[in-house]
């Protein structure tokens, strides 16, 4: 008599008894987090994941020309920081919450760890590095010093360039309403009150 314990001769159908952890491990393949799109791996003895796509932009960053080459998935925040050398503009939480990364791109605000450099090929971006004009600060800048409206300066460098674009756009009447055009910039040490206070002298001058 058979010994059913022993052999594995259930009736049940064999792909039903491998896991998913096996049939993965069987067929090579290792699944990103991301898209979950198989790759094959070097290791597995097969053809490396192929380059990734990248593509030309022309940016003008504070006056100046780049033509650059970048991997299609860069984004701004990162081509500004890690291509073009402009460490101002700050990565925070890096998912278009904090505010750390604001820009301007051709006079808008825009977060730009949320935008790919190949989005703004051709336009033009304003960063923190290109508010002062030689030794003389932006008025915006100067007000943030004199209001004392920054502790940990992580967030300044956006705070700034938002409170640029608050103020040429008008945004400026009342503390209610500054304080709801600048409700995309996040500051942890609570210097809300300063910021709107600097906002408000630099809405004064441009007057
Ligand atoms: S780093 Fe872009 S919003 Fe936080
Ligand atoms: S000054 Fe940067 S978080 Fe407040």
């Amino acid at each position: 008599m058979p010994d059913h314990d022993k052999h594995d001769d259930t009736d049940e159908a064999p792909i039903a008894r491998h896991s998913r952890r096996t049939v993965l491990k069987a067929s090579g393949f290792t699944l990103v987090a991301t898209g979950g799109a198989p790759i094959t791996t070097a290791q597995d003895g097969e053809r490396p994941a192929p380059p990734a796509p990248t593509a030309d932009v022309t940016l003008d960053v504070n006056g100046t020309t780049h033509h650059l080459t970048v991997e299609a998935r860069m984004t701004l925040l990162e081509t500004l920081r890690e291509r073009l050398g402009l460490t101002g503009t700050k990565k925070g939480c890096d998912r278009g919450e904090c505010g750390a990364c604001t820009v301007l791109v051709d006079g808008r605000r825009v977060k730009s760890c949320l935008t790919l450099a190949v989005m703004e090929d051709g336009r033009e971006i304003t960063t923190v590095e290109g508010l002062a004009r030689g030794e003389q600060l932006h008025p915006v800048q100067e007000a943030f010093i004199r209001r004392d409206a920054f502790q940990c300066g992580f967030c300044t460098p956006g705070q700034i360039m938002s409170a640029v674009a608050c103020v040429d756009e008008g945004h400026t009447g009342s503390d209610d309403e500054i304080r709801e055009w600048m409700s995309g910039n996040l500051c942890r040490c609570g210097c809300y009150p300063n910021i709107v206070d600097a906002v408000r002298d630099a809405a004064r001058e441009h007057a």
